[in-house]
């Protein structure tokens, strides 16, 4: 519907009135009380038809909803098209409509051709797929050589932003299926102290240089990638021998030539493929290096059982549908604090805002998982570059919020610096709690059960965060002769909403499908906003104005 904004539909006028009539119902502890089916009524478990070692489970149950929000909640995304537009993504239409791109990550792990693209360079995905292959193997078993004969040995990714975050965020998850005597760095500041700590590590006989930008013009990686060239030629002398030490992951055939490297040393991907969106491309090189082929196809096979998910399944039962319409409810509904009505009130019941409403803002991704330690890192850039927009794709500046300022930290760190504000701070903060059922290290053998440890705190904080604790109880606790001032400081007033995502083991297929999760809530809250998910200007304008102080 062309100039239609998020906040004309009917479903969005509904959900205003229900924030106002429903919300004092919506206390977690007497919906909970009042309903013992809530855990059952309010999860979802996802299972992958193709691999069913692979589940995911969904606990929403301690979201401040009940059954007429959810299905209000749902209508929207209904109403907004959602669903077409979904189709459309998966079939290839232009729907990046800014850049007049399709928006195809979904091809690249599309393994068993379960949908047909049409559009160019889709049939080439396998070809790449199989460079990769043999590349890697080649690295792996010793038989890709440095130029003085020797085994490499360590790999450096020089990328940023999309050629860096998620090589990084996956090489990190994926750990324990690394081969441990080739060790990853990761090069992506323009500050020179991060290429010179890295190569001070390296051996410039036996390191391999992955240089990795979609469009070979980024500032940060054609400067690191220069210097690494000179650093290695220092040593090495002859010009000849970059080919033996550099490879390039780029869209750009000519810059990547023009910089030394041959196009026999180039894996390719297309300009359907985001920054964001491109772990599952050839910028992937640096993962399947590190964690071995078949590991690397495992997790596009996980991604690939999350899209048929998100493709087929129906919206009340889809992971990706129901977290992103979470997300919308406090985004867009609640006031700054659900200690400030007053604040929200008067915009609550406007059909057209004057003042930008201001919802909860934030969303913190807390995953009780050390491997997952850069996963909030990652879909930093995941969600508030394609989420961070107030222009829809039509133009209109939008009168309600977009993408929330997302953010996190593994737990129990977490637990131990910012929770102390998610408890009893005066802002609404959901939380998307991540854990896996079982530990690659439980650490049995020294006495101490680490993970059952883990796993408690990770099931007592959206406990506590739901259910507070009671004034009551704590002068119970204290006794008669307790402080006022302290009795009022340890009462936690609870209804804090939380998701809780639980999987069997961090294997290469849960990644994949938990990635793909999230990137299609991404699109889904981005599509009800209707703004355009897959462009990024305000990043290239940072980008013009770097190459302006360059040439200054
Ligand atoms: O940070 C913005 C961005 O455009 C990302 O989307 C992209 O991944 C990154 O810059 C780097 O760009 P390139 O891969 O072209 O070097």
């Amino acid at each position: 519907m062309p100039g239609t904004l998020a906040s004309d539909y009917a479903a969005w006028k509904k959900l205003q009135q229900l924030y106002d009539t429903e919300k004092p119902q919506l206390v977690l502890k007497d919906l909970f009380a009042s309903d013992p089916n809530r855990f059952s009524k309010y999860s979802v478990e996802y299972t992958d038809a193709a691999n069913p070692a692979t589940t995911i489970l969904l606990d929403y149950s301690k979201n401040l909803i009940n059954d007429q929000v959810l299905s209000t909640l749902l209508d929207l995304v209904k109403e907004a098209g959602v669903e077409g537009a979904r189709d459309d993504m998966f079939s290839g239409k232009h729907i990046n409509t800014s850049e007049d791109r399709a928006v195809l990550h979904v091809a690249l792990r599309n393994v068993d051709d379960s949908f047909s693209i049409q559009e160019e360079g889709a049939s080439e995905v396998k070809e790449v797929l199989a460079h990769i292959k043999e590349f890697t193997e080649a690295v792996r078993s010793g038989e890709w050589k440095g130029y003085t004969g020797k085994t490499i040995d360590t790999i450096v990714n020089i990328g940023i932003g999309g050629s860096d975050l998620g090589p990084v965020m996956v090489t990190e998850a994926l750990k324990p299926y690394s081969k441990r005597d080739l060790t990853a760095h990761f090069i992506s500041n323009i500050d020179g102290t991060h290429l010179a700590e890295t190569v001070r590590l390296c051996n410039p006989e036996t390191t391999l240089f992955i240089v990795a930008s979609k469009t070979f013009t980024t500032q940060e990686t054609i400067t690191n990638a220069t210097s690494a060239r000179e650093w290695f030629l220092q040593t090495a002398k002859d010009k000849a021998h970059v080919a033996k030490h550099f490879v390039a992951l780029s869209t750009n055939t000519k810059a990547v030539t023009e910089f030394g490297i041959s196009e026999k040393n180039m894996f390719k991907f297309w300009d359907w493929v985001g920054g964001r969106y491109s772990l599952w491309s050839a910028i992937g090189l640096s993962i399947a290096l590190s964690i071995g082929y078949d590991n690397f196809e495992a997790l596009l096979k996980g991604a690939h059982g999350m899209d048929l998910h998100f493709k087929n399944t129906p919206l009340e039962k889809n992971l990706p549908v129901l977290l992103a319409v979470m997300g919308i409810w406090y985004n867009d509904f609640y006031g700054p604090s659900p200690h400030f009505p007053l604040f929200s009130r008067p915009f609550a019941n406007s059909t057209h805002m004057s003042v930008t409403f201001a919802g909860s803002q934030t969303h913190a991704l807390l995953p009780y998982d050390q491997y997952l330690h850069k996963f909030a890192d990652y879909f930093q850039q995941g969600d508030m570059e394609s989420n961070g927009k107030f222009v829809t794709k039509d133009g209109h500046r939008v009168d309600y919020q977009t993408g929330p300022i997302l953010w996190g930290a593994s737990g129990t760190n977490g637990q131990h610096s910012f929770y102390q504000l998610v408890h009893q701070g005066t802002k609404l903060i959901p939380t998307d709690f991540i854990a896996p059922a079982t530990s690659h290290n439980p650490l049995n053998q020294y006495g101490a059960n680490h993970h059952r440890i883990l796993l408690s705190n990770f099931f007592a904080q959206p406990e506590a965060l739901a259910f507070g604790k009671t004034e009551e109880d704590v002068r119970k606790e204290l006794g008669p002769n307790a402080a006022e001032a302290t009795i009022k400081a340890k009462v936690f007033e609870g209804n804090r909403p939380s998701n809780s995502i639980m999987f069997p083991l961090l294997t290469p297929a849960t990644l994949g499908a938990l990635v793909a999760m999230y990137e299609h809530k991404i699109f889904v809250q981005g599509m009800v906003w209707g703004i355009n998910s897959f462009d990024q200007m305000g990043v290239e304008l940072g980008k013009v104005c770097g190459l302006l102080v360059r040439f200054c």
